[in-house]
């Protein structure tokens, strides 16, 4: 794969958190505070940009990434398309490749993508224009960079420095593309003591998450910890889930109160959605004075946001002249 980044040092695409720096990282966060909004207030509206055209291309089911990719392109005078997973022609054979050509003939210049195929983000940039960026939406169980930045973004408004943070990660982890990037994400800022908390045949392999701890019982893994980030189960990737019975793994596995309690006093409830509550969370908890869990959503429109003015700055430079 390119690059991510220009040789100014500029972010070109983002499908992945490995390998950007603390730096970068940081700047993309101070960003989305100054863009950050909470409901009730009017949004922010910007120029930054302005000409440019944002494709979402969601081949994948999606609430929060697809919404707020959306609004943070208009929010910032972006023109938007966005393209019906069931309706376009892709359903008729179109190569993803083809799709992509077709809408940068009509001037798409940044595509957002989600789709279940590990590799594809990477393969578009290798094809792009030069003056085309790609940003990955979730790409398989592998990566979901802006959801990690948002995950980090949150934590960062409620919790300094990231050193020192006991963060522990609850659920299936071995199909999570948002444990994979979030992990990445606090590695990167500092964090060392990270948990991954699953029964055994969802934890990821060994030696994925380098340094985490493993644990298959929720009362160790949490024990103590700053925040506990819960996951759903995600049925989709697997090729047998009618063995998993929900009922019994929320006996074994769900965030109650009772269990909450095990975790630091002030620890921050994370979900990234789509939540399953009953299943991997109870309800009061998802409600409860410790969710953080419509902040993120909140701070996903701010890191989008942040994310597609960072890459038109970038784009700018590439960009052919009238
Ligand atoms: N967290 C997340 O990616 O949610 P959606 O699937 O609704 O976009």
């Amino acid at each position: 794969m390119q690059s991510q980044l220009d040789d100014a040092g500029g972010l070109r695409h983002l499908v992945t958190l490995e390998g950007l720096a603390r730096d970068l990282l940081t700047a993309i966060l101070d960003r989305a505070e100054s863009y950050r909004r909470l409901p009730g207030q009017p949004a922010y509206e910007g120029r930054e940009l302005a000409g440019v055209t944002v494709a979402n291309l969601f081949f994948e089911p999606s609430t929060r990434t697809r919404a707020s990719f959306d609004l943070a392109a208009r929010r910032l005078g972006a023109q938007v398309v966005n393209l019906d997973m069931h309706s376009s022609s892709r359903a008729k054979g179109e190569t993803m490749l083809d799709t992509i050509y077709t809408l940068e003939a009509m001037n798409a210049d940044v595509f957002v993508i989600r789709d279940s195929e590990a590799g594809l983000p990477e393969y578009l940039i290798d094809h792009v224009a030069p003056h085309v960026s790609v940003i990955s939406a979730g790409e398989a169980h592998l990566s979901h960079p802006t959801q990690g930045l948002l995950d980090v973004m949150t934590i960062r408004s409620h919790k300094r420095p990231f050193a020192g943070l006991k963060v522990a990660i609850v659920g299936d982890i071995r199909h999570s593309r948002v444990a994979r990037s979030t992990a990445r994400a606090l590695a990167t800022l500092g964090t060392t003591d990270l948990r991954v908390v699953a029964p055994e045949s969802l934890l990821p392999a060994e030696g994925e998450f380098r340094g985490a701890q493993r644990f298959t019982r929720i009362e160790d893994g949490i024990a103590g910890a700053d925040v506990v980030m819960m996951l759903r189960i995600q049925k989709e990737r697997m090729a047998e889930s009618a063995a998993l019975d929900d009922a019994a793994y929320f006996r074994s596995y769900g965030l109650t109160a009772a269990r909450l309690r095990l975790a630091a006093p002030d620890a921050l409830v994370m979900h990234p959605g789509p939540m399953n509550r009953g299943v991997e969370i109870s309800s009061d908890v998802a409600d409860g004075p410790n969710s953080v869990i419509r902040e993120q959503v909140n701070n996903g429109v701010a890191v989008r946001m942040a994310v597609l003015a960072a890459i038109t700055a970038t784009l700018t430079r590439h960009r052919r002249p009238l």
